[in-house]
């Protein structure tokens, strides 16, 4: 870890913010609308978020979209869901191509509609060689999942003769799990007011800020965002030191 990366006051903008977008069914029930006006509304959020982070010049965005857990949702919600999905990229993608996003997905989108599929394997193609924005979505995605897949790797690479089980070490796993090559998300948002992970990012989020908010995610604008990264740009980061550590740091530039 760069030591850039130890104080906020040095870097007070996120390189990696990562959203549990949640609230969208309340949201829509506190209008009487149906969940799926809801859903829509959120997808508009979303876009938003995308524009603004690459707006501020963020590095990465890691989005939960859909988890491993919400496939226990009623059959119709599922559905619809991945409709919204399948429009939001085919409506999307080219803006967000030329916007120099680079669009990657993480977890298990087997079960997908194949057109979705279709479509999120182009939008990863098409946005390949883009240097701006690292949006990744998490869908299909759940942490067991994703921490289970990398020691699955890892176990075949041992059964191959690559590497020694004794040279196994957190790196070893962090290289094998989703997201490796970007750094770890700095900051945490989770709207809709449950403060939990959720099976979200489980390896990735060791030393990531959390923030929690009521707004629903419908409801999770600009101002919103901005409020989340003010309350981040007075977090102290310690990673595991002491502040008075920190503040030398902060005194003489070096730790
Ligand atoms: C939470 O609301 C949201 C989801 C289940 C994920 C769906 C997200 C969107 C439609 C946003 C757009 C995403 C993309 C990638 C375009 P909830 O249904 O859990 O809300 P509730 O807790 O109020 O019921």
């Amino acid at each position: 870890m760069s030591e850039a990366a130890f104080i906020n006051s040095e870097n007070t903008l996120p390189r990696h913010v990562a959203i549990i977008m949640d609230g969208n069914g309340r949201w829509a029930q506190q209008k009487n609308k149906p969940r799926h006006s809801g859903h829509k509304a959120g997808v508009e959020a979303t876009r938003n978020i995308i524009q603004e982070c690459a707006r501020r010049g963020i590095e990465a965005l890691t989005i939960f979209a859909f988890s491993s857990e919400n496939w226990k949702r009623p059959k119709s919600e599922v559905n619809l869901l991945m409709e919204l999905f399948l429009t939001a990229l085919q409506r999307e993608l080219s803006k967000l191509h030329k916007n120099n996003v680079r669009i990657r997905f993480i977890g298990n989108t087997s079960s997908f509609p194949e057109k979705l599929q279709k479509k999120i394997s182009h939008a990863s193609d098409q946005t390949a060689g883009n240097t701006g924005l690292n949006l990744t979505i998490a869908a299909g995605y759940g942490g067991r999942w994703d921490i289970v897949e990398s020691v699955r790797a890892i176990v075949d690479e041992v059964k191959a003769g690559k590497i020694d089980p004794n040279d196994i070490t957190e790196e070893s796993i962090s290289a094998h799990i989703c997201l490796s090559g970007i750094p770890e998300p700095d900051l945490f948002i989770r709207t809709g007011g449950e403060k939990r992970i959720s099976n979200f990012l489980l390896w990735q989020l060791v030393y990531t800020e959390l923030y929690f908010t009521d707004i629903l995610w419908p409801d999770f604008d600009v101002s919103a965002f901005d409020q989340a990264l003010n309350a981040f740009s007075v977090r102290q980061r310690r990673f595991g030191r002491t502040a008075e550590q920190i503040e030398t740091k902060l005194n003489n530039g070096r730790l």
